[in-house]
């Protein structure tokens, strides 16, 4: 019996052309977002709170996606074709998976290296129960997304919090650093993997090469396992940043690296639930041998590896202009909170989310910034504390949103502080 799989190395052709793509009209069609127009669609960025609140806190864009992934599933309801996984359809994710990084980011990765799974958040769940030392604590450098810090403990691990080194801005040295004598310190205590998120959620730096081949010296003198969740590389905002996939660093050693990554921040569909599991030498070994890790497989959405071809393959101009448009809403709320007395943002090289510390703001005693801006002038944000100890006097902002919408939002910000200095 011949294998339904096509060849290594191939990709299956598109059944249909993929949709012209109209930059104008795609950027016409934010510009006229409004906070009614999202409350009507209902997600859960714009749902959760009631009232006139902009919704500006979990990591959702309000930019819809790419046509090329919007017609792949038209389709499939045109057709009726909600059924399991076909093998083309797994293959072709995997191969897209694997001719993206190629062409994106220089990394040459094997299709064999690359597994299908529904999310990145199950990846870290899998590595963390099978390819780490029975009962060792997982190393998070802080602030971190908020997962990472509790989902250790679901596996009976604790998390070790390593804080960032953050510097004054202006220096023109990063605002936020790696601790790596902390993660060093942590690795000789014990640890036993470190989640190295790049780019980093939720301050938006890309990590350099150098910071990467640091790490990677770490990983390999204390023999501890990296998770590089590199799930926001595909919103790169900054011209002069460069996403380096921390496996393609020579230093890496493949027998300690797993990276996780999809096509679900880029293109805004985390819900059809198709992520990448990649892996080489050892860890690919070991990822394969353990029957829980390779079933992982049979959970991912059909239309969400679907969806992920179409993104990948057809949909990067539309991911070109989304990380231009979202990058002009980072240099509007920079310029609009340049001078804000007590506000200090870090504007991000990656990622859709800004990151506001606000230690300088007179608030009420055991009011968080992120709870006086949502009550008093509407404006929801991610609270500080949850991204780990010593935040709690900070925000995270979403910035993936509508001109107008933006516009109103940074003018809520700008009037509150405002009002608050009296
Ligand atoms: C850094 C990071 N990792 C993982 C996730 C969650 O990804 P998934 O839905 O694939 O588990 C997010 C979502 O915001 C994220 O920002």
């Amino acid at each position: 019996m011949t294998s339904p799989i096509p060849a290594q190395g191939t990709v299956p052709e598109p059944t249909a052309p993929a949709p012209a793509f109209d930059a104008a009209r795609t950027r016409a069609a934010f510009d006229a977002l409004t906070p009614e127009v999202m409350r009507r669609r209902g997600s859960l960025k714009w749902s959760m709170y009631s009232g006139d609140v902009i919704g500006a806190w979990v990591a959702e864009m309000d930019l819809g996606t790419a046509p090329s992934v919007t017609d792949v599933i038209q389709r499939a309801v045109t057709d009726g074709s909600y059924g399991y996984m076909a093998p083309e359809t797994a293959w072709a994710a995997r191969a897209e998976a694997a001719r993206f990084q190629a062409e994106e980011f220089g990394w040459q990765v094997s299709v064999d290296d690359v597994s299908l799974l529904p999310d990145v958040l199950s990846a870290l769940g899998a590595v963390i129960a099978h390819h780490t030392r029975a009962g060792s604590p997982v190393i998070v450098p802080t602030p971190a997304y908020m997962p990472f810090l509790s989902i250790p403990a679901l596996y009976g691990r604790e998390c070790v919090q390593v804080p960032a080194l953050s510097r004054a801005g202006g220096t023109g040295a990063p605002r936020w650093e790696l601790d790596l004598d902390g993660i060093d310190a942590a690795m000789a205590a014990g640890g036993g993997l470190l989640v190295l998120c790049n780019p980093w959620n939720p301050v938006g730096r890309v990590l350099s090469a150098a910071e990467l081949d640091a790490v990677a010296e770490l990983s390999a003198r204390h023999h501890v396992p990296v998770f590089a969740d590199e799930i926001h590389s595909s919103l790169i905002l900054d011209a002069q940043a460069t996403h380096i996939p921390y496996a393609s660093r020579p230093a890496a050693d493949p027998d300690l690296t797993f990276t996780a990554t999809a096509a679900s921040k880029g293109w805004n569909i985390p819900g059809l639930k198709c992520a990448q599991l990649i892996a080489s030498g050892g860890a690919r070994r070991a990822w394969d041998a353990n029957a829980r890790c390779r079933y992982l497989a049979n959970e991912t959405a059909a239309l969400g590896a679907q969806a992920a071809v179409a993104a990948l393959r057809d949909g990067r101009e539309w991911n070109a202009c989304v990380r231009e448009y979202v990058h002009a809403n980072a240099v509007l709320v920079a310029q609009a909170l340049d001078g804000v007395d007590g506000v200090e943002l870090t504007v991000p090289s990656g990622t859709y989310l800004a990151w506001l510390d606000c230690s300088g703001l007179p608030l009420p005693d055991g009011v968080s910034p992120a709870e006086f801006f949502r009550r008093e002038p509407g404006v929801a944000m991610n609270d500080g504390a949850a991204f780990g100890s010593g935040y709690e006097a900070c925000c995270r902002l979403n910035l993936a949103t509508g001109r107008g919408i933006e516009e109103l939002t940074v003018q809520r910000l700008v009037d509150a502080v405002s009002r608050l200095r009296g």
